[in-house]
């Protein structure tokens, strides 16, 4: 399979891109335009620390509903990847756009999180001393968008809305125990619960199952599977069973940039990767 990014990027959608960029006609504040399929797409993306380039010519693009696994070996750019696309680096060349037309390269952290891109890091954030429900609702309510369309809206839409969300993340049953006494699984659903309830259509996930029993694995690869298509989904991962579990595409990045890309199965086949990753 090729390695690269523009496999399934029509002419006239990278020309649309490169226009953007190039002559500044670009939306900081546009709404997501997803009307070609891609939800987003880098396009060689370099980023330096002190002369060392973590990302070197990055490019990717993610389809709309999209499950993609992202592996690597460490030090391979896959956080600084995440960096690049919530805007906490900015890259030193290349493009990054979400959809069509918003340039994340223009836009803060908290207007890109806006804009619908969730992050979940590797430690949860989420209040130990406050239940699951108030951990959920906490979030809704620091999300202005939806504090903005609630005021409309009844309470009782707003707990439906609690309540099917911690159902989505499996922890109906623990809805009123405080976070800190979950298991290290559960905290981690509750933290993607927290995300959910700000509906966004992007979701980037660093290493989701590091420290889960194989059960939470397992059940955490149900729930990122059930995501998919209403939301689109970059999971980082070295547990290998569990990306096979996701059974998306695979992405494979290697000293900053694509060493190679597509099903689980043949990038295990490949002699680069399991040159510099797989084989170690
Ligand atoms: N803020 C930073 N300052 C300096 N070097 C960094 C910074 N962030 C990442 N790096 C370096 O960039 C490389 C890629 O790191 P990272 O993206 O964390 O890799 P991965 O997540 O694939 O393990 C590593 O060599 C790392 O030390
Ligand atoms: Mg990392």
């Amino acid at each position: 399979m090729k390695v690269g990014s523009f496999d399934h990027a029509s002419p006239g959608q990278r020309e649309q891109w490169e226009a953007a960029a190039s002559f500044g006609h670009v939306a900081t504040s546009a709404a997501l335009d997803l009307s070609h399929g891609v939800i987003l797409y880098l396009d060689d993306i370099s980023v330096s620390f002190d002369g060392f380039r973590a990302l070197n010519r990055l490019s990717l693009t993610i389809d709309v509903g999209e499950l993609r696994c992202v592996i690597g070996p460490n030090g391979a750019g896959k956080t600084t990847m995440m960096d690049v696309v919530t805007g906490k680096t900015r890259p030193d060349s290349g493009k990054a756009f979400f959809g069509q037309t918003i340039d994340l390269t223009r836009l803060s952290e908290p207007e890109i999180a806006h804009a619908g891109i969730g992050r979940k890091f590797q430690k949860p954030t989420i209040f130990e001393h406050h239940s699951v429900w108030e951990n959920i609702e906490l979030a809704m309510k620091a999300d202005k968008r939806v504090r903005t369309a609630l005021f409309a809206r009844a309470d009782s839409a707003q707990r439906d809305r609690i309540a099917a969300v911690i159902d989505q993340v499996r922890l109906t049953a623990a809805t009123s125990r405080p976070a800190g006494l979950l298991s290290h699984g559960q905290k981690q659903w509750l933290e993607i619960g927290m995300l959910l309830v700000q509906e966004p259509k992007l979701l980037l996930l660093d290493e989701p199952v590091a420290g889960m029993t194989d059960d939470e694995t397992a059940r955490t690869a149900e729930l990122f599977r059930s995501l998919a298509g209403e939301h689109s989904l970059v999971v980082v991962e070295h547990d290998m069973a569990f990306v096979r579990q996701l059974g998306g595409l695979v992405t494979v990045l290697a000293e900053g940039s694509v060493l190679a890309h597509g099903s689980l199965d043949a990038v295990q086949e490949d002699a680069r990767v399991i040159e510099v990753y797989l084989g170690r």
